[in-house]
């Protein structure tokens, strides 16, 4: 396998960009299938596909958002409209964002731990493609994945869960890299 250069220096210089600074213009349709061809394509013991994807774009922004806000309101009926906009907002500006489930299920091999590590590949190789297509992206919970009503609205069935949301857009700022770990702190060898 020859070194390659470009996906060396992208792995090493890699950074998210806040949601709130991704906008227009997003992947087009085929970009979207290379991006789901791309995220789809990760490592999953026993073959399972033990994940969804959740596609939530064009007008269905601002519909998702309304409904959040929706639950939100029935949670807490005294919350202000300022929060409640931000609800709506959700998933806004970003023209794309792409909820990741995990589907995980007993297995007579392959532990749910697996599984479910396998669906945050998914949302992590989401991260990547939209990088290798142009684009920025960021890997997000927020209450909304572990809201049993939230998560069922956004398109959780019985039995899975939301790993993330993954924003993908166009970047509007130079994002300011954070401190990365030490590896001494992270990384021993093996002695016996
Ligand atoms: C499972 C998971 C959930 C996350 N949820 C959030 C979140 O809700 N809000 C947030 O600001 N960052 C969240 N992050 C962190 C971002 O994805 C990202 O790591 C962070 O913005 C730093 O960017 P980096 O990719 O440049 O390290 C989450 C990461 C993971 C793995």
């Amino acid at each position: 396998m020859p070194a390659n250069a470009a996906v060396r220096d992208y792995l090493l210089t890699r950074r998210s960009v806040g949601l709130a600074f991704l906008q227009e213009p997003g992947p087009d349709a085929g970009q979207l299938k290379t991006l789901l061809t791309i995220a789809t394509r990760v490592p999953d013991h026993g073959k399972l596909a033990p994940w969804r994807l959740v596609v939530i774009d064009g007008d269905a922004r601002a519909a998702a958002g309304e409904k959040l806000a929706q639950i939100a309101k029935a949670k807490n009926p005294a919350i202000e409209e300022a929060a409640l906009n931000n609800e709506r907002r959700q998933f806004l500006p970003a023209p794309l964002t792409i909820g990741v489930l995990s589907t995980a299920q007993e297995h007579v091999k392959i532990p749910q731990f697996e599984q479910l590590i396998s669906a945050g590949n998914v949302a992590l190789n989401l991260v990547h493609g939209a990088y290798a297509l142009g684009f920025a992206a960021q890997w997000v919970t927020r209450w909304f994945a572990y809201d049993e009503t939230a998560a069922a609205m956004l398109g959780a069935r019985p039995g899975e869960r939301f790993v993330g949301f993954v924003h993908i857009g166009t970047p509007t700022a130079v994002i300011e890299d954070r401190p990365r770990p030490d590896l001494d702190a992270v990384v021993t060898r093996w002695q016996g």
